[in-house]
């Protein structure tokens, strides 16, 4: 795992309060708990795979550990009440964790069960999570929820309806969420992140971002107070948007 150096970071103040990472288990999530802890940052890493957990917990004394499975929904305001009631300070939500299933709807292992799941996890435990927490941030000097969308939550990828949806959803969540917090110490953040060299993507194509490099993006995006970060290639996105919609279809739609 590459890291960088820190100090290089352009530190804006406010820094970083205690964060919630989740999905910090692997890929993007993991790079961003351990530049997080580097960075001297307390953070709140949550995820299933408790041999993970415990990985980065010994790399760390500012690493507190949560296991738990995001698709169960209802139990996550008792998740939330349990961390804030050990955590007091804690600033920050970000809500990384996802999962892509690359199934058309008319595949065969495609059903009912396996698109609740993905719309569980991508979409509305990030929901769940913000609201159970957002009291709790409007009285801290600086709340953060940050969501990681895609450009598939723009222009769609042909075997991933689903997951594109998903992200489509979590980015008018995103807005819809920034207009009820103007006003407040909650900063509302959306990242865009680009093809990212992790477990989702295993197998896909070539000229992925190395997660520590998107991680380490996403944090400077977020010490320089931006809310709209946008990450790599994804930076080409409103402007393929506006411009060449036929060409960021043809690119997001081959395969
Ligand atoms: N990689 C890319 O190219 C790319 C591009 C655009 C956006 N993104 C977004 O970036 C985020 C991170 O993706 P990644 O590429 O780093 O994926 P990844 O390496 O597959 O990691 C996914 C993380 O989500 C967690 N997770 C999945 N299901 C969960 C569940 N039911 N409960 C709790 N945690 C769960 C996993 O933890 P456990 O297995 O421990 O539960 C894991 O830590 C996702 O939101 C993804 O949509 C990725």
């Amino acid at each position: 795992m590459s890291t960088y150096a820190l100090e290089q970071i352009p530190r804006r103040q406010p820094c970083l309060p205690r964060t919630i990472v989740t999905g910090a288990t692997s890929g993007i999530g993991r790079a961003l708990a351990i530049q997080l802890i580097e960075a001297g940052v307390p953070v709140i890493a949550i995820g299933r795979n408790e041999d993970q957990l415990r990985e980065l917990a010994a790399r760390s004394g500012l690493v507190a550990t949560y296991a738990a499975d995001l698709s169960e929904i209802d139990a996550l305001p008792a998740l939330v009440a349990r961390i804030v009631s050990a955590h007091p300070d804690v600033g920050c939500l970000i809500n990384n964790a996802g999962i892509q299933n690359d199934l058309r709807v008319d595949d065969a292992p495609c059903d009912a069960a396996q698109i609740c799941h993905e719309v569980d996890v991508n979409l509305v435990a990030p929901m769940v999570l913000t609201q159970a927490l957002i009291a709790h941030l409007q009285r801290q000097p600086l709340g953060l929820v940050v969501n990681l969308t895609s450009a598939l939550g723009y222009m769609p990828k042909r075997t991933a309806a689903v997951y594109s949806a998903t992200k489509a959803g979590l980015h008018l969540f995103t807005l819809a969420l920034r207009v009820q917090m103007a006003g407040t110490t909650v900063r509302v953040v959306e990242v865009v992140m680009p093809l990212v060299d992790t477990p989702m993507t295993a197998g896909r194509g070539g000229g992925k971002l190395p997660p520590a490099q998107a991680a380490q993006h996403l944090i400077e995006g977020l010490l320089a107070g931006k809310t709209d970060v946008r990450i790599g290639k994804a930076r080409l996105l409103p402007w393929l948007q506006r411009w060449a919609p036929g060409v960021l279809a043809r690119v997001l739609q081959r395969g």
